[in-house]
């Protein structure tokens, strides 16, 4: 399926043409503003104090840590340009485990006393940089991403799935390995978890962030207890008990960690898993009715934000304020989590115009944005939009259809885009991400992750030519 590219819609009428073309509907500005009034550059009060503005940096790993979760010169690198960036909220940075087994890769950042110093470093490093480019960081929020990754841990070997899940799944299963009830967390296990969970929050409170992200999205446990629908016992079945989880670990950071604050990145919705269908288009794995999407309508292919939007007004009723909405899971829906005109090598070709996706997340954001005005709402996916992006993002601030821009990829390629739109600076065509999804690619073949078709210095690593000859395979 061919989709027109975005770089190919280049007047903002083409571009406004194409969402008419595919009845999509996403805000659109025709003026970037710029400079202190400009409605990206406005300042947003909360519960602890002022964002700068109005663009976050949403949470990007790079399966570069050592084996022991310490952050290497790679690490220090991404954060460095999360400080650089110019954007304000820095939700979370990357995805941090909180103990071994829940590690999505035998590289990824761990919390323990071991690891602080380092793990404090990097958010010292982030802030450094900031107050360097910006000269003050009293408006700069900097929180700490939590995970276990469940399903999809790999915590000693980039081969070899070691799944924690919270239920059998009916897809899922055969695909990431689980042929017994033994993958399955006990609710011992789970109540041991929330403390582990508890633990981690103290220690990166400890390291001077302001707030954990108590993660809840992708396909990782703390999602994947959302749609617990069948799973016995206390934490599965009802609404109260598949929130259990979320809602003891926030009671135990509130008796632990007073004056911590708390966000959480949730996947707002879900769809079945896909797979390649004829001529690696993506197609659902099944039809019929599909149970275990939290926040889907029951087809498998559709959102109902019925309980999500439940679960924000739990998230008013618990005192949070901070969410970063995302959706599905990039293992197994990744065209609805990150639209991307390129599939990854794990992936499919795009079963939809990624503009499809984009106005998806945005929509559903706005709907939960509209039914709780004081959650404060990160959205994501915007990458996608490219050229278009800035004209997008001011247009959904403008119109309150969420607080702040989320940038995932698009940093990546190009760091400086807060700083730039907000300064009216020109964006270099030559870094904006084209969705080339080779930041994806690298980490599903035991590499590490990066920028590597546009940024110059992972452009020449050796792991660019690895990625090349993989891309070369699949065309063959
Ligand atoms: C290389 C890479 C690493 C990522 N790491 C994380 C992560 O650690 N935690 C997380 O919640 N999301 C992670 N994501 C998802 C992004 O935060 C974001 O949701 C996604 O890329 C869509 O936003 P975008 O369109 O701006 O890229 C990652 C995405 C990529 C491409
Ligand atoms: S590799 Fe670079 S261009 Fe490709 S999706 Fe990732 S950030 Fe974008």
């Amino acid at each position: 399926m061919n989709y027109p590219k975005i770089n190919s819609l280049k007047t903002l009428d083409a571009f406004q043409s194409r969402l008419d073309e595919l009845e999509i509907q996403i805000p659109l500005d025709s003026a970037i503003q710029s400079g202190d009034a400009a409605p990206l550059a406005q300042s947003c009060d909360w519960n602890g104090g002022t964002i700068g503005n109005r663009f976050a940096i949403l949470p990007m790993e790079g399966w570069d840590g050592t084996t022991d979760g310490r952050p290497t010169d790679l690490t220090r690198r991404r954060w460095k340009h999360f400080g650089l960036s110019g954007a304000k909220l820095i939700w979370g940075g990357e995805a941090v485990a909180v103990r071994h087994d829940g590690r999505a890769n035998p590289n990824q950042l761990v919390i323990n006393s071991d690891n602080l110093a380092e793990i404090e470093a990097l958010r010292t490093l982030l802030v450094d940089t900031h107050r360097e480019h910006f000269g003050t960081v009293d408006d700069l929020l900097v929180g700490l991403q939590l995970t276990h990754s469940g399903r999809f841990a790999r915590p000693n070997d980039k081969k070899q799935l070691e799944p924690r899940v919270a239920y059998r799944h009916s897809v899922l299963d055969a695909k990431f390995g689980v042929d017994s009830d033994a993958a399955i967390l006990g609710d011992d296990d789970l109540d041991r978890l929330v403390d582990d969970f508890v633990a981690a929050s103290k220690l990166a409170q400890q390291a001077g962030y302001a707030f954990v992200d108590v993660k809840h999205c992708h396909g990782y446990l703390g999602h994947e207890l959302l749609s617990g629908y069948d799973r016995p016992g206390k934490y599965g079945g009802s609404f109260e008990n598949r929130t259990r989880f979320l809602r003891s670990i926030v009671d135990g950071i509130r008796s632990e960690a007073a004056g911590l604050q708390i966000g959480t990145r949730i996947s707002i919705f879900d769809f079945i898993p896909f797979e390649p269908g004829p001529e690696g288009l993506g197609r659902p794995s099944r039809t019929g009715e599909y149970r275990s999407a939290f926040g889907g309508d029951g087809t498998g292919v559709g959102y109902d934000l019925t309980e999500p939007s439940r679960l924000m007004q739990l998230l008013e009723e618990l005192g949070i304020q901070l969410v970063c909405s995302t959706v599905g899971s990039p293992y197994y829906c990744p065209h609805i989590q990150r639209p991307a005109i390129f599939p990854p090598s794990d992936g499919y070709a795009p079963p939809e115009d990624p503009l499809v996706g984009v106005a998806r997340q945005i929509n559903a954001t706005a709907m939960l944005k509209r039914a709780h005005p004081n959650l404060l709402f990160v959205g994501s996916g915007y990458t996608y939009l490219q050229d278009w992006l800035p004209n997008v993002g001011q247009a959904v601030v403008q119109q309150g259809l969420a607080d702040f821009i989320g940038l995932g990829r698009m940093v990546l390629s190009y760091p400086e885009l807060p700083a730039d739109v907000i300064a009216g600076r020109t964006m270099p065509r030559k870094k904006i991400c084209r969705t080339f999804s080779e930041c994806t690619t690298g980490p599903r073949n035991g590499m590490i992750s990066g920028c590597f078709p546009l940024d110059p210095f992972y452009k020449a690593m050796p792991e660019r030519q690895q990625i090349m000859a993989l891309k070369q395979q699949t065309k063959a």
